[in-house]
């Protein structure tokens, strides 16, 4: 007999979660990116299969290993992101940590660009990317609980309330990820948690300690909306 099993609140819900960055093709060599390493939200996909979700990543290219215990799908772009997604749904929860690229190449050569002598640089022509999490924020299979992140230089507690509004969702993590706070790529994240009615302000935590909090609070609100 287990005398020590952890509890599995979530045992039973459906989690979409997105990670990493996505890589826009500029030709068939060549892409745009970002500087997402995908830890945090890998380590939000492992803490909710902790506890006892059903968990659904969608990971943009990233260097880390899948996290155990989830089902894992592996995209490049936005766009390929945003099919993955919407396959997924119907959902309980759905939480956005992906730093999806805001824009694409319109039409992303075919062939590698050649540098042409007298020609100059070519000039590439972006178009906007789909709000993955504003898609799903708004559809008619939206999750009981959608939760996003808002990654600002500035003034970010005014963006990620608009941010919340914007996007239909329930919680926004707000965090600051200007240079100095080393937050892309490092292993430490400061944040804090918005609601249409309320700020919680976390201390500095590890990116494991902060997944683990998250997935505690999601399924105090899972458990709340008693489906
Ligand atoms: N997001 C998304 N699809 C996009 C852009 C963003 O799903 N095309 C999600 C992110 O995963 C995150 C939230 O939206 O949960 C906010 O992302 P962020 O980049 O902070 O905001 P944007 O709406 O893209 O606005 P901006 O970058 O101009 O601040
Ligand atoms: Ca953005």
């Amino acid at each position: 007999m287990l005398l020590d099993a952890q509890p599995r609140p979530l045992s039973g819900k459906k989690i979409i979660v997105t990670s990493g960055p996505t890589h826009e093709p500029i030709d068939p060599v060549r892409y745009i990116a970002n500087r997402s390493s995908g830890k945090q939200g890998h380590a939000i996909a492992a803490a909710l299969a902790k506890l006892g979700a059903d968990v659904r990543l969608v990971s943009g290219p990233v260097a880390i290993a899948d996290p155990s215990g989830v089902k894992t799908v592996h995209v490049e772009s936005a766009q390929e992101m945003r099919d993955a997604v919407e396959q997924l749904l119907p959902a309980d929860a759905a939480v956005f940590v992906a730093a999806v690229a805001d824009w694409r190449t319109e039409n992303a050569a075919g062939e590698k660009i050649k540098k042409v002598a007298d020609k100059g640089p070519p000039a590439l022509q972006m178009v906007e990317n789909p709000d993955i999490l504003a898609g799903v924020g708004h559809h008619k299979q939206r999750p009981y609980l959608v939760v996003g992140f808002a990654a600002e230089t500035q003034d970010v507690l005014k963006n990620a309330q608009a941010k919340l509004k914007k996007k239909g969702a329930d919680f926004i993590v707000a965090n600051d990820v200007s240079h100095e706070g080393g937050v892309m790529g490092g292993d430490r994240n400061r944040v804090r948690i918005v609601s249409k009615s309320d700020i919680d302000e976390w201390p500095d935590l590890t990116k494991e300690a902060v997944a683990e909090r998250l997935a505690d609070l999601i399924a105090k609100h899972l458990k709340t909306i008693e489906i």
